[in-house]
């Protein structure tokens, strides 16, 4: 049986020199490769409580929503400014060049309600960040955070210190 980390296509030099892209859709379009990304990510809160899986636009939605279908709970969407239609709040946060940011109805979490963060990948951790502060600012309690890949060298971990972070697969490097 092939393991989660061969189904994750690396492609050098993308989106530019010196960079590794680690790459997801090779993961989706394989039957086996998705079952077994849900799975393993799934199996890596079991012994975690939490009440609402929230995920963020786009590829935390594709990972997020599998996995709070499975375990029958509630999917939260955090999405990129503008696109919710009730109110918000929001979060900017820094990327490589500018900033971006990130919404989330406010009735989307309830006082108190314990949430697991989905998302694809962690870098910097600047957008994990970002989503922890907007389920707590509607006061969530964040029970951790589960991405399929983390890039260890960009130090997202140290940048959610204090939080619970679960990887399917890491990578030491950026
Ligand atoms: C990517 C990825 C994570 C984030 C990680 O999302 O899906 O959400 O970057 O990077 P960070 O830890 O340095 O913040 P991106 O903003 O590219 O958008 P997408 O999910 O819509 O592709
Ligand atoms: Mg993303």
């Amino acid at each position: 049986m092939k393991k989660l980390e061969e189904y994750v296509r690396s492609i050098p030099d993308f989106p530019q020199e010196g960079i590794i892209f680690r790459d997801v859709t090779s993961v989706l379009e394989d039957a086996d490769g998705m079952h077994l990304a849900i799975d393993t990510m799934q199996d890596l809160v079991k012994d975690l409580e939490f009440d609402v899986v929230v995920g963020a636009e786009s590829r935390g939605f594709i990972f997020g929503a599998p996995i709070a279908y499975n375990l029958h709970k509630p999917f939260a969407l955090i999405r990129k400014k503008g696109k919710l239609p009730c109110e918000t709040v929001s979060q900017e946060y820094s990327l490589e060049y500018g900033t971006a940011v990130i919404e989330m109805h406010k009735t989307s979490i309830k006082p108190g309600q314990k949430v697991l963060i989905v998302d694809d990948l962690i870098a910097t951790g600047g957008t994990t960040q970002a989503m922890i502060s907007l389920v707590e600012r509607l006061g969530g309690e964040v029970a951790g955070v589960l991405v399929l890949i983390e890039l260890a060298g960009l130090k997202g971990r140290e940048a959610i210190a204090g939080y619970r972070l679960d990887s399917a697969i890491v990578y030491e490097g950026k």
